[in-house]
């Protein structure tokens, strides 16, 4: 009798316990992948590659920048936008694209 008692208590301790771990694994999952989507890092380096693609590809070599750290790829670009830098091209980027395609830039390795 006492054993059994002791069993159903066990199982539905453990049970709680399961239901608790896998609530925390999934809260965990899901804040995860909701950073991933949001941060500059998820998707920023595919976003800054097919603007450069697009935009710059035609006079630019994607490692053309990348001596240069982010902030000064980022305040080029920038000085550009606003007119305040000469450039054969004018670019028209909002402050997000600008930042995808300094990372982007920045981390291209030099092609030997
Ligand atoms: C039509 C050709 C052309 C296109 C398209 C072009 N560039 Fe350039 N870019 C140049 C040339 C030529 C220079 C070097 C001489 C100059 O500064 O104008 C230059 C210089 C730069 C510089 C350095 C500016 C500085 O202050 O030294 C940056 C940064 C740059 N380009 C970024 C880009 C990016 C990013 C794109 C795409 C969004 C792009 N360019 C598209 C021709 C182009």
């Amino acid at each position: 009798m006492n054993g059994i008692n002791i069993d159903m208590f066990r199982n539905k301790y453990t049970e709680r316990l399961f239901f608790v771990i896998a609530a925390a694994v999934t809260a965990a999952l899901v804040l995860f992948i909701s950073l991933v989507l949001t941060s500059n890092i998820g998707y920023a380096e595919p976003a800054g590659e097919m603007l450069f693609e697009q935009e710059c590809l035609d006079c630019h070599y994607s490692d053309d920048f990348s001596d240069y750290p982010q902030s000064e790829v980022a305040a080029m670009l920038k000085a550009i936008v606003n007119g305040e830098a000469d450039h054969m091209q004018e670019l028209n980027f909002t402050d997000e694209e600008i930042e995808y395609l300094a990372n982007y830039l920045s981390s291209i390795e030099v092609a030997e």
